[in-house]
């Protein structure tokens, strides 16, 4: 029989070592959730962090534009009446068009926006005294781009392997059955990899935006078990003495 070791072939100074990493791992994911939570939360207008949240950053709201938003939001005050925002809705829906917006769109807002977005303003906000730059704020919100989604991926990747490798080795070292050490090792990766792979589906199909939120939340419940139980069994936990065979 080959011997594996355990927490109990541990020194102290092991134990220490293991215990303060397992720690400062778990608080950085602890704020890596408070991070997750302020960059999403409230996407969707209602307040705290849900799956419309996650939907909205992956795939956008595509009907969605920033001047829409604006219109439909803070702005609307600015107006004098619904007709004038149906006018600028119409246009933004039916394409953008150029002489509609000269005749159209320009006069309303010339009168009710200019004031504040404009250079001479000087309030720093997006002007609206042009085509150009009225349009900029048409595009339809698609969510992240891949070009972020892939950044952002690599950076995960190859950070949270090294988190995973690191907690699963001392994992490793605790005692239960096999077959539940072999499962609870390999099910953070299988998520994180699900998880961000489920990124850029969402991106395409929104419907996916759940399975980020099962695979992340996954990872997190079993790399939160992984940390206790080793932190647990390394410090309380008395193996049983195996009966010496005469
Ligand atoms: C009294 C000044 C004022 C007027 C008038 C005004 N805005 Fe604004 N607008 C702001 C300020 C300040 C912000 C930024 C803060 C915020 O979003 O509430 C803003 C933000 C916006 C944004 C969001 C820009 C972004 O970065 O996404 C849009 C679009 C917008 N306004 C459109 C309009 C339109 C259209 C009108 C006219 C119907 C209008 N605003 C009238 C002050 C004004």
């Amino acid at each position: 029989m080959p011997h594996y070791r355990r927490f109990s072939d541990a020194s102290v100074s092991e134990k220490i070592l293991d215990t303060m990493f397992l720690i400062t791992i778990g608080l950085g994911y602890l704020f890596a959730l408070a991070h997750t939570f302020f960059s999403h939360e409230g996407r969707d207008g209602q307040p705290g962090l849900s799956v419309e949240d996650v939907k909205i950053a992956y795939y956008g709201e595509h009907q969605q534009t920033r001047l829409g938003a604006a219109l439909n939001g803070a702005m609307a005050g600015n107006l004098d009446n619904d007709e004038q925002k149906q006018v600028i809705v119409d246009w933004i829906e039916d394409g953008t068009d150029k002489a509609r917006f000269e005749v159209d769109v320009a006069p309303i807002l010339n009168s009710n926006c200019i004031a504040c977005h404009s250079a001479e303003s000087g309030m720093g906000l997006p002007a609206l005294t042009s085509y150009e730059e009225v349009k900029k704020l048409t595009h339809a919100d698609t969510g992240a781009s891949v070009q972020s989604l892939v950044r952002v991926s690599h950076i995960h990747l190859f950070g949270i392997a090294f988190i995973l490798f690191f907690v699963g080795r001392i994992f490793i070292l605790c005692e239960m059955p096999v077959l539940t050490k072999r499962i609870t090792v390999a099910v953070p990766f299988l998520a994180i990899l699900i998880d961000i792979l489920s990124w850029y589906i969402t991106k395409a199909i929104p419907g996916f935006a759940f399975v980020v939120v099962i695979a992340g939340g996954l990872m997190g419940i079993s790399l939160t078990i992984q940390i206790l139980v080793s932190l647990y069994q390394m410090w309380l936990y008395k193996p049983k003495v195996e009966p010496i065979e005469m």
